[in-house]
């Protein structure tokens, strides 16, 4: 394998995982980032986001010589003597006007160093983008000696590095075979099933596997509260399903509805781009709204169980809510559906404290003012009416669940996550509630 110059433009999830695993896959990576700050931590090996393994991958790859950090794009590219030969776009494409992708970073770094790249480099968008963005990034760059590819990333967060190194696949699309090939060699060793194609089609792969994935969400939510009407268990419906290898285990945990910083935006830019092309989206949109609705559906559970009756008042009751995340094994808060619950129960009058390993009682956000964070999971039940798990982080299992039973005011736990085994909890003396469970 021959050993690469790489500049990373970009160092948040994506763009960090991608530089440390390419230097840990034995490539010379610069990475280049806009806030002078976050360039001098992470030259000290200090990784603000809670990643599995990274750290370790940035100390390994600084000791060993192979990855560096510097201020700005112009930097990165200008890094290394000879030049870089390959340049990763991982920039924000966050949610623009009206649900369309904003691409306004994107545009200003090849502003920054389009004329600064050397004959034959090959720039990689990363970053999730609207179909055509690799054609436009080429006119924007007007370079014929520069070839741009698409070359999306699958990876999870809490498990961005695993799912770096370990990918079901590679994607990468451009009008030149050349140098889409140049790109899917930097992961031979990886070993994955590569998919070279155009540069359309490999922006779209990405879209098209986040809104499936929403789909099959929306599908297992909205079957769980089937299984709620019809007695059914939805524990017992979706393993049965999952074992069809077409369909697969994977993805089918009910929950309070998907989130994150990826799903939702991807599914509203995807409606979007369905929509310019004159093409009206049905089953995107019931994925959407059935979504939407699931928060509610939710609070209307809570109520039930909380007060006894459809639709009681939760007005001046107190609730402990487990779990602020979007999903456990991160700190990310973006667009987390347990703060839309949260938000939605505070509107309803219920007085909230809040517990999240991962959210300190001091965390100053503006998305956390539905509730009060305490660091205690056991300040969270006192004299609560009810508890509401609303994110699966497993330590939630191990809670001293008698001595919770012993301060809360109601033992009612509505579980949005079917995380709580129900026999356990019913030995504390505790009613359990979850989803597609009668
Ligand atoms: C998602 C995709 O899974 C990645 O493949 C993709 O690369 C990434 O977006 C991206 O576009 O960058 P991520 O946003 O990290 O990854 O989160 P997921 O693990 O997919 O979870 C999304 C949401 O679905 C969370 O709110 C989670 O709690 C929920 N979920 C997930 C469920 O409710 N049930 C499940 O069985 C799985």
């Amino acid at each position: 394998m021959f050993a690469r110059r790489i500049a990373v433009i970009g160092t948040g999830y994506v763009g960090l995982t991608t530089g440390a695993c390419l230097a840990s896959l034995g490539h010379q990576v610069v990475c280049g980032d806009v806030d002078p700050a976050k360039v001098e931590r992470l030259r000290r090996a200090e990784v603000d986001i809670l990643e599995p393994g990274l750290v370790e991958l940035v100390r390994e790859g600084m000791a060993a010589g192979r990855l560096s950090f510097v201020v700005g794009a112009r930097a990165a590219v200008a890094g290394h003597e000879e030049g870089a030969e390959i340049v990763y776009l991982c920039v924000p494409t966050p949610m623009g006007v009206g649900g369309v992708a904003d691409l306004s970073t994107v545009e200003s770094v090849i502003d920054e160093v389009g004329a600064l790249l050397q004959p034959g480099t090959v720039v990689v968008n990363k970053s999730t983008v609207p179909v055509g963005t690799a054609q436009r990034t080429a006119e924007l760059l007007n370079r014929s000696d520069v070839s741009v590819v698409s070359n999306p990333e699958f990876l999870r967060e809490g498990s961005a590095v695993h799912d770096f190194l370990n990918p079901d696949r590679i994607v990468v699309g451009g009008d030149q075979q050349d140098a889409a090939e140049r790109v899917s060699a930097l992961y031979a060793r990886l070993g994955a099933p590569t998919v070279l194609t155009d540069a359309a089609s490999a922006e779209l792969v990405k879209y098209a596997a986040n809104c499936f994935l929403a789909m099959k969400l929306s599908y297992v939510n909205a079957m769980a509260e089937l299984c709620e009407r019809l007695g059914a268990n939805i524990a017992d419906v979706t393993e049965g399903m999952g074992y069809d290898r077409r369909i697969g285990q994977a993805f089918l945990a009910p929950g309070p509805g998907w989130g994150g910083s990826c799903l939702p935006k991807d599914t509203s830019a995807m409606l979007q781009v369905a929509d310019s092309a004159d093409f009206e989206f049905r089953l995107l949109r019931a994925t959407i709204d059935t979504n939407e609705r699931q928060r509610q559906r939710i609070v209307d559970k809570i109520r039930l169980a909380v007060t006894g009756r459809r639709g009681g008042s939760l007005s001046h009751l107190r609730l402990g809510i487990y779990g602020l995340t979007f999903k456990a094994n991160t700190d990310d808060l973006r667009d987390s559906p347990a703060l839309a619950v949260a938000a939605l129960l505070r509107q309803a009058g219920a007085e909230l404290l809040a517990y999240d390993p991962a959210v300190r009682a001091d965390t100053m956000r503006p998305e956390l003012s539905a509730v009060t964070v305490v660091d205690d999971p056991y300040l969270v039940a006192k004299e609560a009416d009810g508890l509401v798990i609303l994110t699966e982080w497993p330590e939630f299992r191990t809670l001293d669940w008698p001595r919770l039973a012993t301060t809360v005011r109601a033992q009612v736990v509505i579980d949005t996550r079917n995380l709580l085994d129900k026999d356990v909890l019913g030995r504390a003396g505790f009613t359990w509630t979850g989803l597609g469970r009668n």
